[in-house]
């Protein structure tokens, strides 16, 4: 006859099985949805691109290039910030000119101009005024905690109205299109984190219009170097752009630091700048041939960077024909700007009434 007692052990043993699945599933699945490498698939997906000049290598390893892959499973919807641009004052023939560059950049970098919405934001002007209903349910405390504000502030720039709100237009952004996934770089969480916050309010106030979005945050192979050995920024002046010319980009990386290791000397290369550019554009059978010349010493820095200019040109070639021909066909980029605009209007202007209602306007 069963023993009560081991039965009684046996329905323990059995609850705790149970939940231990459980509990892993949503771990599991909690890790999947979160993991920069593992993605849903079909989200709606959907990021801003600032046109401040000719994008560069570190755009492109850091965003571009994950923002080209999520196109295959996903609906993305991808805009040129030139509202958020206006907020360091750019002259208007300057902010015109960047524009147009990020455009063809992205268009030559593989953005599906048929599958993909690609507009310019102030096209789409309804998220100007979803900013100012949003502005209306975010403290001016959440905004003076965000570091991006506060560390221009300490640069000595004397911060003028739309920096401050900046992140509240970035809110508008991805509210007013019901973005799920946000793919931006290290430096945007907090905005997006300013931006659930916004959601959260606004639906607790108003009723559910908004879908609290996830951030995306793009892990890119390694922090790409600048020639300096600084992270490749514009404000640090040592980038190097894809669609430069040929001779720029080899001048360029001739120009890489390096320390002064003589050639005949082993050499570490997981300190070495050039060696961290490798990383990202050669094979692995080539890398692994390289690591080699590394550490056995005999191969000098100048031999690796004369490789490397060429993997960078080599790898960038068939992008630049690409550029090349928009170059010529400016028409056909301003065309894209149209339609992409139509398509998002009509979803921005959809919420934008959502919103107006539920705030009680027009009622
Ligand atoms: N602030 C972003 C940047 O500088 C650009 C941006 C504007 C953005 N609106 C957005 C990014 C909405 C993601 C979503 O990179």
């Amino acid at each position: 006859m069963a023993n009560p007692h081991l039965n009684f052990i046996g329905a323990k043993c059995l609850t705790f099985a149970v939940l231990v699945v459980i509990f892993m599933q949503i771990v599991l699945r909690f890790s999947f949805k979160f993991s920069p490498f593992v993605l849903e698939a079909n989200l709606r997906v959907l990021s801003g691109i600032q046109p401040s000049g000719r994008l560069h290598i570190g755009n492109f390893f850091g965003a571009i290039r994950q923002h080209m892959q999520l196109q295959a499973d996903n609906e993305c919807f991808y805009f040129i910030a030139d509202y958020h641009a206006l907020t360091s004052n750019p002259s208007p023939a300057d902010i015109a000119q960047y524009t147009l560059d990020v455009a063809m950049d992205y268009i030559a970098l593989g953005l599906d101009t048929e599958k993909t919405v690609f507009w310019r934001q102030s096209d789409v002007p309804e998220v100007t005024e979803l900013t100012w209903l949003l502005s209306c349910v975010t403290p001016m405390g959440l905004l003076q905690r965000c570091v991006s504000f506060k560390e221009k502030v300490a640069q000595g720039f004397s911060p003028n109205h739309g920096l401050f709100a900046y992140p509240v237009l970035q809110a508008a952004d991805i509210l007013i299109y019901k973005s799920d996934l946000v793919p931006v770089g290290a430096d945007q969480k907090q905005h997006i984190e300013v931006t659930r916050d916004i959601a959260v309010r606004f639906n607790n106030s108003y009723g559910q219009i908004f879908t609290v979005p996830s951030e995306h945050i793009i892990e890119s192979v390694a922090v790409v170097p600048g020639t300096d050995g600084r992270k490749m920024s514009k404000s640090y002046n040592n980038t190097i752009e894809m669609f430069e010319p040929e001779k720029t980009i080899r001048k360029k990386v001739m120009r890489i630091v390096t320390d002064s290791t003589p050639v005949e000397e082993p050499k570490a290369p997981n300190k070495c700048n050039v060696f961290a550019f490798l990383k990202l554009i050669a094979s692995s059978d080539e890398l692994a041939e390289w690591e080699n010349k590394y550490r056995s010493g005999g191969t000098g820095y100048a031999e690796a960077k004369k490789r490397l200019a060429e993997l960078i040109i080599d790898y960038f070639k068939p992008y630049r024909q690409k550029r090349e021909e928009l170059e010529k066909n400016i028409d056909y980029v301003k065309e894209v700007f149209v339609k992409g605009a139509e398509r998002a209007k009509a979803i921005a202007a959809e919420t934008l009434d959502q919103a107006r209602k539920a705030m009680g306007l027009g009622a």
